[in-house]
This record gives structure tokens, C-alpha cells and sequence, in this order.
């Protein structure tokens, strides 16, 4: 975990309302893993004091660069998306723990809704440095609520995975949510490893839809202080010995869970 401050490279609107950043960070290109955090200072004053937790979105190892995909949707994150090329950016990260990887031979499911699906992009460049021969065997699934606001259709071709896109209102792909596409795609046989990043809602509705076979990686967010497990602002309950039930913090036991320990 490294706390310093990073050159901003770029930061711009890629659709209504959500903004890609880069900056520029050795540390953190060589050290993270898909599904970890970052938890920064949206500005260079006093206030807001908290930082803010944002997925690690992408990395360009080549080139040292981290890029954080955000929706503006507050004080922090309107701030963040006023921050220009040059400027720099105190960051803490990176932070919690990463997905497990797949196996060689694993058929594999990324779920992805809104732009939960942010982190999903690191994952799947890490699925594709070490599986490239394999990539006919993962099928990448987004929803959104219109086609303005699907996260990353193109990069997902340009990769070469198999997308599959839904909106609530239609107006791209399949009508309906990400889990109903799901079950209309994905008739015969199961998955063996789905990672999915979204809402609460999306986590439940996977539960039930998802074969009991299936190993099952989410990625849960939730209002954050310190990031280090400290504060105890991010403790949510998952299942212990036999029938107890324990607290974890998301910051440090998560961001990613089973999503069959997860008490809702
Ligand atoms: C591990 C983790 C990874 C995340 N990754 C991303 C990401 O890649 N891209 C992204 O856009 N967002 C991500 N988020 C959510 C992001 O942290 C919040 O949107 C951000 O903190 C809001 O800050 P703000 O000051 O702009 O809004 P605030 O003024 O703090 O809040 C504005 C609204 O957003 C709600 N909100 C704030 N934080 C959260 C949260 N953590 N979960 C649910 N609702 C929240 C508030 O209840 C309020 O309604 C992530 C959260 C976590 C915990
Ligand atoms: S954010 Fe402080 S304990 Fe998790």
C-alpha cells in the first residue's frame, strides 16, 4: 500500500455524467490486483476530508498508468471531476483485496452493472495477458439503464471477449436487467466462475439465478472513512462457522466477497 501524490495525465467526460482519470503512478501500475481500491483526495484543500473509494478501472503497464472510471454523484466526485492534467492527486492504495484468478480451463462470466462494472475492466485485461488463448471461454455481460450508459462495449470488442449488453428502457441490446440477459443467454449447462460488480439488488437476484456449481465473486461497495479497517463505517455481515454470522469490513476483508457468504 503506497499513500502519495500522483501527476494527473488526463481526466474527461466520457459520457453524460461520468468521467475517465489517468495518473501517473509506479507504484500502483506494479502492484495491484484486479478488484482492489483506491482510496483518494478528491481535492487539494481541507474539505471534503474524507477521501473517496474508487476501483482501479484499468492500468497501462507500459506506460505507469491507473485509470479510475467514476460516476459524478456528490461533493468528492464532482470535485475529482474538476481536477485538470497536471495537477496532482494524493491517493491511498492500493487497497482491500483483489478477485481470484481463473483456472486455465475455468468457462468464466463478468457481470456487470452500471458502473459497478468499472472494475471489471482490470480483470478482464489480466484475463487476457494470462489466458489469451482462452478467451473464447469468458462472456462478459453489462446492464445499464440506456445505451448511453453501458461502460466499455467497445474496449470489450477490441479485446475480443463476447459481450452481451442490457438496458432497462431498451434502448440498446436486450430489454430488461443484466441477470434476466443472463438466463435467456445462458440456457444450458453453468459457468464455473462469475465476478460481478454492481448493486445490491444485481447481487440478489444473482444468487438465485446463478447455478449452485458456480463459484460466485462480488465486489460490494459501501460508504467509506478510513479504508484501513479502523473506523468500522464499512461492516456488513457474512456467514461464519456453521450457522453464525460474523462482521467484515469491506474495506480490508473485501471489496470482493463470495457472494454465498454475504448476509443481505
Ligand atoms: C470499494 C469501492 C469501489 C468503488 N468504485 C467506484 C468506481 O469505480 N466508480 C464510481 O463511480 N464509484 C465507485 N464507488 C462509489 C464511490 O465511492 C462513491 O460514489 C463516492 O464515494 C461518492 O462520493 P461523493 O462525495 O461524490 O458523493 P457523496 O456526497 O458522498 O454521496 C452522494 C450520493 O452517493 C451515495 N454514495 C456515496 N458513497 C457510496 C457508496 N460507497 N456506495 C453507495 N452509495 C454511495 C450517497 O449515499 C449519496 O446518495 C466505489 C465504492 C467502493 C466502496
Ligand atoms: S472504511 Fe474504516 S473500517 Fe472500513
Amino acid at each position: 500500500m503506497f499513500n502519495s501524490k500522483y501527476e494527473i495525465e488526463e481526466n474527461y467526460q466520457v459520457f453524460p455524467g461520468h468521467y475517465l482519470m489517468a495518473f501517473k503512478s509506479l507504484d500502483i501500475a506494479r502492484t495491484a490486483l484486479p478488484g482492489q481500491f483506491l482510496h483518494i483526495r478528491c481535492y487539494q484543500g481541507t474539505e471534503p476530508i474524507l477521501r473517496r473509494p474508487l476501483s482501479i478501472h484499468s492500468i497501462n503497464k507500459e506506460k505507469n498508468l491507473v485509470y479510475i472510471l467514476y460516476r459524478v454523484c456528490g461533493r468528492g466526485t464532482g470535485l475529482l471531476s474538476g481536477m485538470k492534467a497536471g495537477e496532482m492527486l494524493d491517493v491511498l492504495g492500493p487497497l482491500g483485496n483483489g478477485f481470484t484468478m481463473p483456472k486455465n480451463d475455468e468457462k468464466i462470466v463478468l457481470m456487470g452493472g452500471g458502473i459497478g462494472a468499472a472494475p471489471l475492466f482490470f480483470l478482464l485485461e489480466e484475463i487476457k495477458t494470462h489466458f489469451d488463448k482462452r478467451i473464447d471461454k469468458v462472456s462478459v455481460f453489462l446492464g445499464a439503464a440506456n445505451s448511453d450508459l453501458i461502460v466499455g462495449k467497445e474496449k470489450i470488442n477490441k479485446m475480443g471477449f463476447s459481450g452481451y449488453y442490457a438496458t432497462d428502457d431498451g434502448s440498446s441490446g436486450f430489454k430488461g436487467t443484466v441477470i434476466d440477459l443472463f438466463e435467456t443467454i445462458w440456457t444450458e449447462g453453468s459457468p464455473d466462475r462469475i465476478y460481478a460488480c454492481g448493486p445490491s439488488p444485481m447481487f440478489r437476484s444473482l444468487a438465485e439465478a446463478a447455478d449452485k456449481n458456480a463459484r460466485i465473486e462480488v465486489s460490494v461497495e459501501e460508504h467509506m472513512g478510513c479504508g484501513l479497517g479502523v473506523c468500522l463505517s464499512c461492516v456488513c455481515k457474512v456467514a461464519g462457522p456453521g450457522t453464525s454470522t460474523e462482521n467484515a469490513h469491506i474495506c480490508v476483508d473485501g471489496p470482493v466477497f463470495d457472494l454465498r457468504k454475504i448476509i443481505f
